[in-house]
């Protein structure tokens, strides 16, 4: 099968390339996949690199994404022929990944392909759709409803930025969207933000415990100084879904925002989110939260252009999300 295998750990270098490898090295499984789509995702990125905190041995495939055909099943749940899709688990980081033209997996993993959803459609949402899902679901089972107040976005230009973005206009939010690119405030305009703010607006000085009460909500793909900032901003009773740290893994915060304004801290992790939930939401995000206009969101890219992306995603100058035609 053709797959983009990481030889070794890379020191921060790509070394990883496109080549073919015996389909006989996948990891044992119940389900074979044909995959038709994957996708890039920041951790995706980091697999490239052979980062120690995701991969876990080489050679590596990455690819937590792959949606496609079950072509051979030892389950009686996922018969051959079988559309499904597959994100996170251990898939394309303790196990080889999507990035391939074959995934085996365990049978708790595939979930089914929605009637009416393509494959493609399914890897422009991929992890970072179920994770803007995740994000929105946990915000309105804090009570933070549409017409609660403004909703913070950061990262918004990113995968699960942008699809926050889209997902919470879409739900009926007032969004409020930061991104350090200049040249894409109209674009998240469009997707439905009502309020752009520079990414440096977010780093306030560290002496104030609280700062001015601006945020009913928020979606974060940062961490960092920027979450410790959004919590300090966050109204009365307001709540933020922590999900990234492109701008760092700390959180440096006094007590006080939680003690003085009752905020709450909620983590989203999508990669071993419940079977029954991921069904739950992935039914939502096909239906009443199926956003029509995604194909503007995400571009779809060859292994080559797959291999382009890899070092744009790193350095955060990628827009929205990047879908991997593996055998459309
Ligand atoms: N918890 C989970 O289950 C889960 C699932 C998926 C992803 N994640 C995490 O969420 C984060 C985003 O993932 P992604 O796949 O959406 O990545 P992505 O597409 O690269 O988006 C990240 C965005 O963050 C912004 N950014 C980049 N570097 C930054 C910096 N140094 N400081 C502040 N902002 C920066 C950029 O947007 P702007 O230019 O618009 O600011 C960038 O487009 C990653 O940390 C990823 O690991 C977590």
């Amino acid at each position: 099968m053709r797959a983009y295998l990481v030889p070794r750990k890379a020191d921060d270098q790509l070394y990883g390339e496109v080549c073919q490898v015996p389909t006989r090295r996948l990891p044992d499984g119940d389900v074979l996949i044909a995959v038709r789509y994957s996708s890039l995702n920041y951790k995706d990125a980091l697999a490239a690199q052979g980062h120690p905190g995701i991969v876990k041995g080489f050679p590596h495939v990455p690819g937590i994404d792959a949606a496609g055909q079950v072509v051979q099943s030892s389950s009686s749940r996922w018969p051959v022929g079988c559309e499904v899709l597959v994100t996170g688990y251990d898939l394309g980081a303790g196990r080889w990944g999507g990035w391939a033209e074959y995934i085996r997996v365990p049978a708790d993993w595939p979930v089914a392909l929605p009637t009416d959803r393509d494959a493609q459609w399914a890897m422009a949402m991929g992890t970072a759709g179920l994770t803007a899902a995740l994000a929105v679901d946990s915000l309105i089972h804090e009570g933070i409803q549409p017409g609660t107040g403004p909703v913070l976005v950061t990262g918004a230009t990113g995968g699960v930025g942008a699809l926050a973005v889209r997902l919470l206009a879409h739900v009926g939010y007032e969004v409020a969207a930061s991104t350090g690119k200049k040249d894409r405030h109209d674009w998240l305009k469009r997707l439905g933000a009502s309020q752009i703010l520079d990414r440096n607006e977010l780093v306030a000085p560290k002496d104030k415990a609280l700062l001015s009460a601006r945020w009913a909500g928020a979606i974060d793909t940062v961490g960092g100084s920027t979450l410790a900032t959004i919590l300090r901003s966050l109204r009365p009773s307001g709540c933020v879904a922590a999900c990234g740290l492109v701008g760092g893994p700390n959180l440096e915060i006094s007590v006080y925002p939680f003690l003085l304004r009752g905020v709450k801290l909620i983590g989203i992790d999508s990669a071993w989110c419940p079977h029954a939930r991921r069904v739950e939401l992935w039914r939502r995000l096909a239906g009443e939260w199926y956003l029509d206009n995604w194909t503007e969101l995400c571009r779809v890219v060859d292994w080559e252009g797959l291999v382009q992306a890899v070092p744009a995603i790193l350095s955060g100058q990628l827009v929205g999300r990047t879908v991997l035609s593996v055998a459309p």
